[in-house]
């Protein structure tokens, strides 16, 4: 019995949420590595839907321990709301179910109203407007805050006063934002401190300890492999290492102790903001797609943009994140959705293309070449739900799934036909280690 990685496959939002809840039961930990509350991973058990943006997605399995790393950037409010919020549906994390490492850095609202004035304009990434980027900005500059600094009162006004009269506030004046009061943040930084202290740990102590019993952990990530910092669709991307080394740096965990790594794609595309997206598919298509998939974004509400399903992108995302299989969700959403397409290849200047070009400009510029698979019957959802195992699959899913499979050249293990903990299919292609 071994570890896991899961990770997003796409431009984030492809239901990693679901199956992170899914498996957290056989696992002793859940440990969330990247980003921070720009993600919303949707989590749907008995019909009831927690969404949750910081916590990790085994949050609702009473036993499983929860880890939030160290390349992690934590609004203390936000990470306070979601605890309150998961209060409130019977989710306790008292004693020592939660762990925030000590060296994550902090998201002041100073990080949000920077993000929210700056990203404007043409050059506008269309970001979540929750503080990431000016929070990593502060961190490589090597002047953020972190958790640890709300241990020391001293330290953090001292950090503070210095971080915000030399940088935020000319920063905010350049843009006629209202400045940050250093009294105020102060007092309600102490405040949050002290709520959030039973949480403070050492995460890679605590995870080498585990792993050492032979305890197993599942190493949850964020976003997806296209909105990686380096990786991705730059800039059209987050500003965090969405892969699975991102774990290792994150958590402090060997590279050997990782285990199979799982990649969650959908059976179509999504992608929220701006930036390449080769197979977007305009008017009634994207349409249709966007109403079965509900493709709202979970944390910003934005209508997600939809296309097909683009497999140089994917077979990208396989390769430099060393994916061993893949989760497919939302095989029930392309029910009845006729023609079928999958892009199968791009040109760019006449040129074949086996990975997705490096800039952004290019990228947008590049032809996709297509293939309509034969369409999937309009389903019954209610008894596609049911069916629990790969041969009880209609053979049209079983075909498209195939298909995916062959072209992509890995595996798909798991196939998800709706959003509950319990709607899906092992394929048998691949043990992820239940
Ligand atoms: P995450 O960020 O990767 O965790 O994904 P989100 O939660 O942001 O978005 C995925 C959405 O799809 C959520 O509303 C899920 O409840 C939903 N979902 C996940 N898997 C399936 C599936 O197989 N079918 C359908 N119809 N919905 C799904
Ligand atoms: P989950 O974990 C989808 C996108 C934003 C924007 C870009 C940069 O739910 O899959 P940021 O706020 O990170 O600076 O925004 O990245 N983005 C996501 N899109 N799902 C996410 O997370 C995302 N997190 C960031 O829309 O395009
Ligand atoms: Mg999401």
């Amino acid at each position: 019995m071994s570890n896991l990685v899961v990770i997003g496959a796409q431009w984030g939002d492809e239901g990693k949420g679901k199956i992170v809840d899914r498996l957290a039961g056989q696992f002793d930990a859940v440990a969330r590595y990247a980003g921070g509350s720009n993600a919303g991973h949707t989590l749907t058990v008995k019909g009831e839907k927690v969404v949750v943006h910081l916590l990790p997605s085994g949050v609702l399995h009473p036993t499983t321990r929860c880890f939030l790393g160290a390349s992690m950037v934590v609004d203390p409010a936000a990470l306070i709301a979601e605890v309150e919020a998961v209060g409130e549906v019977g989710v306790t994390l008292g004693g020592d179910r939660l762990c925030l490492d000590r060296r994550a850095h902090l998201v002041l609202p100073y990080h949000r109203e920077l993000d929210t004035r700056r990203d404007v304009g043409a050059s506008a990434i269309g970001t979540t407007r929750r503080g990431i980027g000016p929070a990593y900005e502060d961190k490589v500059a090597r002047r953020g805050l972190r958790v640890a600094d709300l241990e020391d009162e001293s330290q953090l006004r001292e950090k503070l006063k210095r971080v915000v009269e030399e940088r935020i506030n000319p920063a905010l004046e350049y843009f006629g934002a209202p400045l940050v009061d250093l009294l105020q943040l102060f007092d309600q930084l102490v405040e949050q401190g002290a709520r959030l202290r039973p949480w403070i740990g050492d995460v890679p102590g605590e995870l080498w300890r585990m792993m050492g019993q032979g305890q197993r952990v599942l190493f949850e990530g964020a976003q997806g492999v296209l909105l990686d910092l380096e990786h991705g669709s730059y800039p059209y991307v987050t500003s965090s290492s969405t892969l699975p080394a991102g774990a290792c740096l994150s958590l402090g965990v060997s590279p050997r102790s990782l285990g199979s790594v799982i990649g969650v794609a959908k059976a179509y595309c999504t992608r929220v903001g701006e930036g390449p997206f080769p197979t977007e598919a305009h008017g009634e298509p994207g349409e249709q797609l966007a109403q079965a998939g509900h493709e709202f974004g979970s944390t910003t509400g934005r209508p997600r943009r939809c296309g097909w399903l683009d497999l140089v992108a994917l077979r990208h995302a396989v390769r430099v994140s060393g994916i061993d299989a893949l989760a497919l969700t939302k095989i029930d959403v392309l029910a009845g959705i006729e023609p079928l397409r999958v892009c199968v290849g791009y040109t760019l200047d006449g040129k074949e293309q086996t990975s997705p070009p490096a800039t952004a400009e290019q990228w947008h510029r590049v032809e996709p070449r297509y293939v309509e698979r034969p369409s999937i019957e309009a389903l019954d959802v209610v008894k596609l739900r049911a069916v629990k195992t790969w041969n009880q699959l209609p053979a049209s899913i079983r075909d498209f799934v195939s298909f995916i499979g062959a072209e992509v050249g890995v595996p798909v293990a798991f196939v998800s036909t709706g959003p509950g903990r319990e709607d899906g299919v092992m394929t048998g292609a691949f043990e992820w280690g239940q």
